[in-house]
């Protein structure tokens, strides 16, 4: 996979562009089909490294994978629960769904996690305070390595302190087949969750609530396979909408729920962004004075995180000074010293960045830090005058199915390093 990515900036973007499935939702999905006794398929699965490696980390379980277009037939009927302490799943946060997965699906799971990263450290403690809370008795070496188990998994209730997507996945998972009743309270409400109970109650679960604060889970003895169609990336969807706003005379792009863009879209509207809304899909017309304005990430339905840098790059086209705080991931500001590279003009305060337009950015060489900061550095590189050189690329492909290809197609002088 290449490294690095280059893109001739200040042309304008035009056309139509289709949205992948939900990576944050298929990281979960895919995990989660250990849960089921027969073959389990799913539709519209983006073609993105993370797929690939949870895809292999299944296959390391004796579970068959085969990708047939964009859909993935699994079938767990040979399971064998090994330990996974191999590299590919240490390198995958949300490799870290297999623990639920495996402790509800065998009442025992041994896998070696991952350590922070960009976004700082990335603890794991309130879903284990669910394992535990089923009655699991957690354990960890020197090595990083955990080993859950648990005689028997006992219904009872949790409180989440946070609305973690994370262990709002993993305890629903460790649930499923529990004695008795789990409710998970001040639940996280992503789209991506409920994306996730649909398919358990397809394959048997009793899953209710799902996308309120509070997820009622009674226990079952066993799932069926089931087919699954994921619902479409509202973070990608977002990013095309920026890229739109940012860089395009018009462009279409089509496969959202704008009910997931919510937050996005009514940012965009203080800004001066002109949007026309279809039921699945959404038109920008560019070209009009942005207008500098405030953002404060929330859970969902709150403003993105993952969005947050998408706005920052955006948002130095803004005439005036735009504010952006971040209550999620209050080190998420490292692709501010990127941008600022290319002639923005951003002050961070951390959880607050505060960025200055209108800036003429010009092409240099960059490094994406991460998937976001990788797509926030794509934006600007296509603003920019002259070239950009967007080196650890591999993030980006992490989390954006085709994204060089699809924006070639928008008339994008845009293409990756042989
Ligand atoms: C999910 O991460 C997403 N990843 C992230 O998207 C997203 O930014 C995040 O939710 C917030 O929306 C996937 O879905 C694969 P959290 P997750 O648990 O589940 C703290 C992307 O770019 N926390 O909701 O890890 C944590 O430190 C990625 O697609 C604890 O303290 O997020 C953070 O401050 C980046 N203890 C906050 O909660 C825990 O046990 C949010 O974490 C768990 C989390």
């Amino acid at each position: 996979m290449s490294e690095k990515i280059i893109i001739e900036g200040g042309y304008e973007l035009e056309g139509e562009v289709r949205i992948s499935g939900a990576k944050n939702a298929t990281v979960a999905l895919i995990p989660a089909t250990v849960l089921a006794s027969s073959v389990v398929t799913i539709y519209d699965v983006p073609d993105i490294s993370d797929v690939e490696a949870l895809s292999d980390i299944l296959r390391s379980l004796n579970v068959e994978v085969n990708r047939q277009k964009d859909h993935l037939i699994i079938d767990p009927s040979k399971i064998k629960n090994i330990d996974l302490v191999q590299d590919n799943v240490t390198k995958l946060r949300a490799s870290y769904y297999f623990m639920g997965a495996l402790l509800g699906r065998f009442k025992k799971v041994k896998i070696k996690m991952p350590g922070g990263c960009f976004l700082g450290p990335r603890p794991i403690d309130l879903h284990l305070k669910g394992f535990k809370a089923l009655g699991a008795e957690v354990k960890l070496d020197d090595d990083g390595i955990y080993e859950i188990s648990a005689n028997e998994l006992l219904g009872t209730n949790i409180y989440l302190d946070f609305p973690s997507v994370g262990a709002t996945i993993n305890i629903m998972m460790a649930a499923i087949f529990a004695n008795g009743r789990t409710v998970i309270e001040n639940s996280a409400k992503e789209p991506e969750i409920v994306d996730l109970a649909i398919m358990l109650n397809k394959m048997g679960a009793k899953v209710r609530g799902a996308g309120t604060d509070e997820i009622i889970i009674d226990g079952v003895s066993s799932l069926g396979g089931c087919f699954h169609e994921i619902i479409p990336d509202r973070i990608e969807a977002g990013t095309y909408i920026v890229i739109a706003a940012a860089c395009a005379k018009k462009m279409k792009i089509t496969n959202i729920i704008p009910h997931h863009l919510e937050g996005l879209i009514s940012k965009l509207e203080d800004a001066n962004v002109a949007m026309e809304l279809g039921d699945d899909s959404i038109t920008i017309v560019g070209n009009k004075e942005i207008k500098a304005i405030k953002i404060k990430t929330q859970p969902y339905p709150g403003f993105a995180t993952d969005l947050q840098s998408l706005l920052g790059a955006f948002l130095t086209q803004a005439k005036g000074v735009s504010m952006i705080e971040e209550t999620i991931y209050p080190e998420r500001f490292k692709y501010c010293e990127e941008l600022n590279k290319m002639g923005a003009n951003i002050k961070v305060k951390s959880p607050v960045c505060f960025i200055e337009g209108v800036s003429q950015l010009k092409g240099t060489e960059v490094s994406a830090t991460d998937l976001r900061c990788g797509a926030a550095l794509i934006i600007a590189g296509l603003l920019a005058k002259g070239t950009t050189t967007i080196s650890n690329a591999y993030h980006i492909y992490r989390g954006y199915e085709n994204i060089v290809e699809k924006l070639r197609n928008l008339n994008a002088r845009i293409w990756e390093e042989k």
